[in-house]
């Protein structure tokens, strides 16, 4: 397989395609209360366009596609899309994040298509908070999929972004839940991405003050070997089955081995999450490009590349604040 890099050596390996920016919950960190405007449903890239899109990166060099949202099965004929990726020779994996709603009774079908890695997004253990964070009553769904995620046997990591005055008592309550459960809890410091850039003023949580707050409940936490690439830096707690990421998201401590890009619901390519997007696939492909002028457009922005989010983030033509919404990026 031919292998993709950019213009700082980063071999670029990993794309993040958002389905859809249509989510059922509203949670805090996301979206405002009253949603955001979703892309019109012909502004959407179609299931033929993203197929396309990513057998050429996948010829081009890449190897794994996380399938993000919104929430991406609440996008029609989703599974009958994960069966068509599936069948990509040369995609060696396929990786969800879900915010766990819908996907319970999905388990053993995902199963099926060879998909071994689910992330679920849940922020706290309580019924109540969990309302109050995401604005909906589904704690009782999510923690359902968690169940069957475990007993199906697929690998689960929990993405839980630590917010001030939402679910601090929930952090060492979570971390407990390795104990039993081969599962990684992964404490996100919280980012501007948020659809209103209203109530993000700094970052309160970051990821030096998450592990000096877990370790005051496990004072013996140890370090793990991180896998290549990875936003997480591991911990485990001795004796437990599972293990502790923290992922220092906003801080950006993990630019230097990033090695993926990201597709949003309306096509935009991002090299970074901090840009604001380098040129638009679903426009190029509704063009009547052929796969070689998409290729070189490909390699073009992967050329042009930030070294890092912070560059990315000073670059943006959308200005600062940030104010779009995880949702329309995909995370
Ligand atoms: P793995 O493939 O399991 O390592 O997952 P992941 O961490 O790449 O993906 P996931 O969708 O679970 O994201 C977890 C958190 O990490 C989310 O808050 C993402 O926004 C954040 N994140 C993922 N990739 C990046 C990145 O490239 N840069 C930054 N700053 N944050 C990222
Ligand atoms: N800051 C940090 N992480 C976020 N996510 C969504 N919005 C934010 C934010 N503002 C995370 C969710 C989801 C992942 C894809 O992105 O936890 O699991
Ligand atoms: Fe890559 Fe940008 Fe994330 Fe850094 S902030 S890891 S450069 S996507």
């Amino acid at each position: 397989m031919p292998k993709l890099y950019d213009n700082h050596g980063r071999i670029i390996n990993y794309v993040r395609l958002a389905v859809t920016d249509r989510c059922n919950l509203r949670c805090f960190y996301c979206m405002p209360e009253e949603g955001i405007k979703y892309v019109p449903q012909k502004a959407l890239l179609t299931y033929e366009e993203m197929e396309r899109t990513i057998r050429l990166l996948v010829s081009m060099g890449i190897n794994k596609v996380r399938i993000t949202g919104g929430e991406p099965f609440v996008r029609k004929n989703m599974m009958d899309f994960l069966t068509t990726l599936s069948q990509i020779n040369g995609l060696e994996r396929i990786n969800l994040t879900t915010n766990g709603t819908l996907t319970a009774p999905l388990i053993p079908d995902l199963k099926k298509l060879g998909i071994r890695t689910v992330n679920l997004s849940l922020d706290c253990l309580d019924k109540a908070r969990f309302f109050e964070i995401t604005r909906r009553d589904e704690y009782d769904n999510v923690m359902h999929t968690f169940q069957q995620l475990l007993s199906h046997g697929i690998e689960t990591k929990i993405n839980a972004v630590v917010m001030e005055g939402k679910n601090i008592d929930d952090l060492i309550p979570m971390a407990r839940l390795t104990k039993d459960n081969p599962v990684s809890i992964r404490f996100i410091e919280e980012m501007p991405f948020n659809g209103e850039g209203a109530h993000y003023q700094k970052l309160t949580w970051n990821h030096k003050k998450i592990l000096a707050h877990l370790k005051t409940a496990f004072p013996n936490i140890t370090k793990l070997q991180d896998p290549p690439n990875s936003t997480a830096q591991h911990y485990q707690i001795p004796g437990h089955q599972g293990n502790i990421g923290i992922i220092a998201a906003y801080s950006r401590t993990f630019c230097g081995s990033c090695n993926r890009i990201r597709i949003t619901p309306k096509g935009m390519l991002k090299t970074c999450l901090y840009d604001d997007g380098v040129f638009n696939i679903r426009d190029i492909i509704r063009s009547g490009a052929s796969d070689h002028q998409l290729k070189d457009t490909f390699l073009e922005a992967l050329g042009n590349r930030a070294k890092d989010g912070f560059e990315a983030e000073q670059k943006r033509s959308f200005g600062l604040p940030i104010t779009e919404s995880m949702a329309s990026i995909g995370g």
